[in-house]
C-alpha cells in the first residue's frame, strides 16, 4: 500500500516542476517577441503587458489551427491547457513597453476618430484601447503588425474570429490603415 506521505510528496514535487517548465518554455519567447518585450520585427506583435485572456485564446487557436501562422504553430503544438494559462499570466504581468512611436498627425487621427465613433472600437477594446480580458490591448502596438493582422482579418487569412472579420471587412481600408497608424502611436 502506498502511504500518504509518498502521495502527498509527489503532489508537492509537482508545482516546482511546472513553474521551472513555464520558465523554459517562455525562454524561446524572446528571440522574437523581445528579451525586453521589444519584438525583434515591426510585424511580430507585443505580448508584454497584453491582456491573459486574450493571449491565452490565441495560443489555444494556434494550437487547434484556428489561427494559421507557420511560426506560431509549431511552437504551441506541444502546450497543454494549464501551460498556456500559466504563459499567459507570465506575459501579461510584464510592463506594455515603449516602442517609440509617433503619435499620428492630426488629420490621421481625425480619420480615425471617426471611423472609430462609426463602429463603436472602444465599446469592446475599452478607454485607450487598453482591452480587458479576452479582447486585446491595441494602445501602442507595432503599426506594421496592426496593419498585417487587420489585413489578416480582412482577406479571412485570420479565421479565428469572424466577428472582428465582419467589422473589418465593413470599414475602408484607409479607415483601417489610420486607425493603425492611430493606435500605434497611442
Ligand atoms: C520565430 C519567432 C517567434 C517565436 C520564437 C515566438 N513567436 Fe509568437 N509570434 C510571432 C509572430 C511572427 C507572430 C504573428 C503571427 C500572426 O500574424 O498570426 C506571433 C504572434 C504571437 C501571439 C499573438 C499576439 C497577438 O497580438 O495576437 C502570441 C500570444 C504569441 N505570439 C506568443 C508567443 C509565445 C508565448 C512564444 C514562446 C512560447 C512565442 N510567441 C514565440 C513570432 C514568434
Ligand atoms: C464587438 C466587440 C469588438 C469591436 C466593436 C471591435 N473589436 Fe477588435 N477585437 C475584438 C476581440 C474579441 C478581439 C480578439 C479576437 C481574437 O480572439 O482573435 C479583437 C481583435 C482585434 C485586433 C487584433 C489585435 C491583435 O493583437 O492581434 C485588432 C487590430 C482589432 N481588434 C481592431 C479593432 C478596431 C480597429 C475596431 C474598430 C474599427 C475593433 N477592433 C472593434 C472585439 C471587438
Amino acid at each position: 500500500m502506498i502511504s500518504r506521505g509518498i502521495i502527498f510528496g509527489a503532489l508537492l514535487s509537482v508545482a516546482p516542476a511546472l513553474a521551472q517548465s513555464i520558465a523554459e518554455k517562455v525562454e524561446v519567447c524572446a528571440g522574437c517577441h523581445g528579451q525586453d518585450g521589444k519584438p525583434k520585427d515591426k510585424t511580430i506583435p507585443v505580448i508584454w503587458g497584453q491582456q491573459a485572456g486574450y493571449i491565452y485564446i490565441q495560443l489555444r487557436d494556434y494550437k487547434r489551427g484556428d489561427r494559421k501562422n507557420e511560426t506560431m504553430q509549431p511552437i504551441v503544438s506541444s502546450f497543454e491547457k494549464d501551460d498556456m494559462r500559466a504563459i499567459a499570466e507570465y506575459f501579461a504581468k510584464k510592463p506594455w513597453p515603449n516602442l517609440g512611436q509617433p503619435r499620428s498627425p492630426k488629420h490621421v487621427a481625425q480619420r480615425a476618430l471617426s471611423a472609430e465613433h462609426s463602429v463603436g472600437c472602444t465599446g469592446c477594446h475599452l478607454e485607450q484601447f487598453q482591452g480587458d480580458g479576452t479582447t486585446p490591448r491595441l494602445a501602442g502596438q507595432s503599426q506594421e503588425y496592426l496593419a498585417k493582422t487587420i489585413a489578416d482579418f480582412r482577406t479571412r487569412a485570420r479565421g479565428n474570429n469572424p466577428g472582428m472579420t465582419d467589422l473589418m471587412r465593413a470599414t475602408s481600408p484607409d479607415d483601417l490603415a489610420a486607425l493603425a497608424e492611430y493606435l500605434a502611436g497611442l
